[in-house]
């Protein structure tokens, strides 16, 4: 259990800032969420939008996001997947919650390109739910050019009779996650979508729902996965199915279709050893004449390709054990870390080679989130993963053992893990731990 020095290269580099400053006006309020035509139900959003709007920036950009919290509750914005300061995280460790008619400046640096997003991590479990989420995208100006690019972010809502969010059951959620019957993307059942022939696009996904976990399937079709949480990966890898966590990100490089097709994007059934397995569908795509104007000559597939050096040898040994467990008290359900709702981990030093252990000794899948560090997966269940990657969530399957290594940069302060399952973590499935220089 010896933690080494490890070099300041071996974490992703950090993008020297720009000089721009990306300025976004951020406003939390209720919501008329018109989730199909005529169909609306009262929730929360961001500027008046359910998801909230895509932040964009460059890497190496500074964000300052200006926010006023107009709900009848309090709130905080966390960054997820931001490698910012301690003090800018937006959790209840960063600082007080911002209160009904209050403001809060949030400022940081964007040193990483890739897929991230923003959402409320206070009252998480309602506060989402309701539609507090939206989209962040850092571009590098050297990726190569494709023919187009979406943002799609996934959820489902749990409806009532009267066809509102219903209120919370707390013993079941509380258990398993909650789960809705509606499947959304960008807020809306089923979309219809069009891309023309001969296209390749770059997909940005977001799994924001509260349990969901997401098994994406295209009719079959081969697509390519390009990146994940923290940017991209060496080098496309050829699926033909994602499984995506709650908290995940994919970047993924789809098409070319034929013209006349229709693409299906379908939830293939997963047991994540909690609920009921289905097929369902979330949106249609349907593919258009081609379309000589906007396609991109020879779009290089190839050259999505960044250099991931592993942080440290297969065979290194564990520096901590981290075990997710669950029960239930008198109080009702609990979620633990180490038997310990809310644990408090011992602190970790700036410079010292993290290899932590991630034992889930329940019969459920928990998604695994680090805030403010990417890691990389060493092994899941002994195997090693497909393809070296960032990331900063990780499923970890139920009996199952995951194992990542990070290195804390000079952030030093009070940061967290937890289980992105939302109800998980408000019982308790997290824990708080110093970063220390
Ligand atoms: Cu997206 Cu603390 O989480
Ligand atoms: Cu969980």
């Amino acid at each position: 259990m010896s933690e080494h020095a490890a070099p300041e290269s071996a974490q992703p580099p950090w993008t020297a800032p720009t000089g721009v400053l990306q300025v976004v006006d951020l406003q939390a309020a209720e919501h008329h969420w018109e989730i199909s035509p005529g169909v609306v139900v009262h929730g929360y959003a961001f500027n008046g939008q359910a998801p909230g709007p895509v932040i964009e920036a460059s890497v190496g950009d500074t964000l300052l996001v200006r926010f006023t919290n107009l709900l009848p509750e309090p709130t905080t914005i966390h960054w997820h997947g931001l490698r910012v300061p301690a003090a800018m995280d937006g959790s209840e460790l960063a600082g007080d919650p911002v209160p009904p008619g209050g403001h809060f400046q949030y400022r940081f640096d964007l040193p990483d390109a890739g897929t991230f997003w923003y959402h409320s991590h206070l009252n998480e479990t309602v506060q989402l739910e309701r539609g507090l989420y939206g989209a962040i995208v850092v571009r590098n100006p050297d990726d190569p050019p494709v023919d187009g690019e979406r943002v799609l972010l996934f959820d489902d809502l749990k409806m009532n009779r009267r066809g509102q969010i219903a209120a919370p059951t707390p013993l079941l959620e509380n258990m398993r996650g909650r789960e809705g019957d509606v499947l959304l993307i960008n807020g809306v059942r089923e979309p219809t979508m069009q891309i023309p022939a001969g296209q390749i696009e770059r997909w940005r996904l977001i799994n924001t729902a509260s349990a969901r976990h997401l098994r994406l399937s295209l009719s079959g079709h081969r697509f390519h996965v390009i990146g994940t949480d923290g940017g991209l990966i060496p080098a496309p890898y050829a699926v033909d199915e994602v499984l995506m966590a709650p908290g995940d990100r994919f970047d993924l490089a789809v098409g070319p279709f034929t013209d006349g097709e229709t693409v299906v994007l379908q939830a293939l059934p997963y047991d994540r050893g909690a609920g009921r397995p289905r097929h369902r569908t979330l949106a249609t795509l349907h593919v258009a004449p081609e379309d000589r104007a906007s396609t991109t000559a020879g779009v290089d597939l190839g050259r999505f390709s960044r250099a991931i050096l592993p942080l440290v040898e297969p065979g290194e040994a564990p520096t901590r054990t981290i075990r997710l467990g669950g029960r239930l008290t008198r109080r009702g359900v609990e979620g633990t870390v180490n038997d310990t709702p809310h644990f408090e981990d011992a602190p970790v030093h700036v410079g010292r080679l993290q290899v932590w252990d991630i034992v889930n000794e329940t019969t459920m899948d928990h998604p695994f989130h680090l805030h403010g560090f990417f890691f990389q997966i060493l092994s899941i269940n002994g195997e090693p993963p497909p393809y070296p990657s960032w990331e900063d969530t990780v499923n970890v399957p139920a009996r199952g053992r995951v194992r990542i290594a990070w290195l804390p940069d000079n952030r030093p302060g009070r940061w967290m893990y937890h289980c992105h399952i939302l109800e998980h973590h408000a019982v308790g499935m997290m824990a708080h731990f110093d970063v220390v220089a």
